[in-house]
């Protein structure tokens, strides 16, 4: 009870409830450990499907019989760290064929990024070109962005659904404008897209919204399933567009299990280590996912969106704030006081 009422957190995009018999579901599995795949075939089946159900939905260019190129991850900052050194080692290495320096590499977001690509920048060594944001427009301005690309660019980070106020960026007209420096310049610039808390929102509710693999340059894709996937934290994936976006040397071959293994995450074990961390486990995750999905994600999406809507309606009715979140966004509410009301936030709606 000291923690207490994570369904009163308002402000952290995780889920907080979930169906009990999910929660079983859960609580039935969290003695494996789901990298065991030669153990569990049932669980990696699941795990690939949701890889597969995820490619589709962002339209992924798939055959037939092809199977999508995705992971599983414990959170959007560790499909981050994957997706920023497939890009960063995909540009090193086409650098050293051309015989040119791989000593600056750079990546452009804007600087309402989250906080998990200035651990990249930093842990990996890679320069954060930060978009500057200006006063009532607090996402990326892609001109500005692309204006900031150079030869030393492993790519540009476009976030669907900003963590400050939920607004989409505008991916295609980044892709536009990448399209045509790459045609003048001859360089191949890409996108990645930080869809933590938009990718399981705009597939529903902007369908026809052009932000994924539709983009050609658009090379992969995080997601986050504790925001708006309907699970409680501890599982993210990223997909790529193709094999060919994951440098083959990133990829390691084990068979301490059993048959031929190939991983591509930053941990091996998915396992409740203790109390603190058991929440980080993915094994029961991505059974719960798969099960929540099955459920109607499409059905909830709405629902947030209506009581979205109300809640706003209020907030603007107080007449005391401006509205910072977009109608176009994930579906939250930010605000901030109107200046002449400062003193006067105990006064907020209830
Ligand atoms: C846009 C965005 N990207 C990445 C993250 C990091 O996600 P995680 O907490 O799953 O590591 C967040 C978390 O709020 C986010 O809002």
């Amino acid at each position: 009870m000291l923690d207490g009422n994570p369904r009163l957190n308002l402000a952290s995009f995780v889920t907080t409830w979930m169906e009990p018999e999910c929660d079983k579901l859960m609580t039935d599995s969290m003695n494996k450990n789901y990298v065991n795949m030669e153990e569990y075939p049932v669980t990696t089946d699941f795990q690939n499907r949701c890889v597969n159900m995820i490619a589709h939905l962002f339209n992924a260019p798939l055959g037939e019989t092809e199977t999508a190129v995705g992971v599983g991850t414990v959170g959007s900052s560790e499909a981050i760290m994957l997706a920023g050194l497939a890009f960063k080692r995909k540009w090193q290495n086409k650098k050293r064929a051309e015989g040119k320096s791989v000593d600056k590499p750079n990546i452009v977001t804007g600087a309402n990024v989250q906080l998990c690509w200035k651990k990249f920048a930093k842990y990996l060594e890679v320069e954060l070109k930060e978009v500057n944001l200006r006063d009532g427009y607090y996402v990326m301005d892609p001109v500005k962005a692309v204006e900031m690309v150079d030869e030393n660019t492993i790519c540009v980070a476009a976030i669907l659904g900003s963590t400050l106020n939920g607004e989409f960026e505008d991916v295609k007209l980044l892709k536009d404008l990448l399209v045509e420096k790459n045609k003048q310049t001859g360089w191949d610039t890409p996108i990645h897209v930080d869809a933590a808390s938009g990718g399981f929102i705009a597939p529903f509710i902007y369908p026809e919204l052009e932000w994924d693999f539709r983009l050609p340059l658009v090379k992969s894709i995080n997601v986050s399933g504790h925001k708006y996937g309907l699970v409680y934290a501890g599982i993210e994936w990223n997909i790529w567009r193709s094999k060919e976006d994951i440098p083959e040397e990133l990829i390691f071959h084990i068979n301490y299990l059993g048959a031929d293994q190939p991983t591509f995450t930053l941990n091996f074990s998915k396992v409740p280590l203790n109390n603190t961390i058991w929440f980080e486990s993915s094994y029961w995750s991505v059974l719960s996912i798969y099960s929540a999905w099955l459920r109607g994600i499409s059905k909830h999406n709405d629902e947030l969106q209506r009581q979205c809507n109300g809640a706003q309606r209020r907030i603007g009715e107080a007449g005391k704030f401006n509205i910072v979140s977009k109608d176009i966004g994930v579906p939250l509410v930010a605000f901030s006081l109107k200046d002449n009301s400062r003193h006067e936030a105990s006064e907020m709606p209830r």
